[in-house]
């Protein structure tokens, strides 16, 4: 057997939608992932192992070589940068928006805008490329109750149904970015164990173009 690959997933909504692509694609976790609370998982193919991350940690295990590939939401390699990583492949899944958002009716007066987002490096390159001077507040979670609780004027954050801004008296504005979940892979290991990864992205791709 070839040094097993390790393949680094996002938990959540985007493992929901990965699962099935992989197994399409001939990988099947040997055991049910909802059931366990292992986070490292054999599967059908003997060489192919999966991890289960924030996706936050996945650019970085695979960036380090931890594991060789992975699947991650591209708000997360936008905020973080894609470096040391190829991204092969867009897999279509857990797409959404990432966009500004404030309270219904909220008018820019002038003075300095408040903007809370996990997402601050975005945020940044966005607000100054329209040529706006924000005061960037960093949160990890619950960016709707910002402007809520008058933190901030702002946010930046995922858009999926829109369900979570309505609920809590807010509305989408701009949009920064489309986004979806893609395939990141290991630019060392892709030179090192070429064959072995590139059958895994050949398969996925294939997975991604029957949808
Ligand atoms: C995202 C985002 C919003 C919500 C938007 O959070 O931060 O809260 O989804 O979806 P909607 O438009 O369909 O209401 P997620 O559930 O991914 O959790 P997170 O806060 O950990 O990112």
């Amino acid at each position: 057997m070839s040094e097993q690959l390790t393949i680094a997933l996002t938990k959540g909504r985007i493992l929901k939608e990965t699962l099935p692509m992989l197994a399409r694609a001939g990988i099947e976790p040997l055991e049910d992932l909802s059931s366990s609370r292992k986070l490292l998982f054999q599967t059908s193919r003997e060489d192919v192992r999966l991890v289960i991350l924030r996706g936050t940690d996945v650019p970085t295990y695979v960036r380090h070589g931890a594991a060789q590939v992975g699947v991650v939401g591209k708000d997360i390699l936008m905020e973080q940068g894609a470096e040391g990583l190829y991204e092969p492949l867009d897999l279509g899944i857990a797409e959404c928006r990432l966009m500004t958002a404030a309270k219904v009716g909220w008018i820019h007066e002038g003075s300095r805008v408040r903007v809370a987002t996990k997402f601050v490096n975005i945020a940044r390159d966005y607000f100054s490329r329209q040529g706006m001077q924000v005061d960037l507040i960093k949160l990890y979670g619950a960016m709707e109750l910002a402007p809520i609780m008058d933190l901030a004027d702002v946010i930046v954050d995922i858009v999926d149904t829109g369900n979570t801004l309505r609920a809590n008296g807010m509305e989408p504005l701009e949009e920064i970015a489309r986004i979806s979940s893609r395939l990141v892979v290991n630019k060392a290991s892709l030179r090192s164990r070429h064959e072995q990864i590139t059958a895994v992205v050949d398969a996925l791709a294939a997975v991604v173009q029957g949808n």
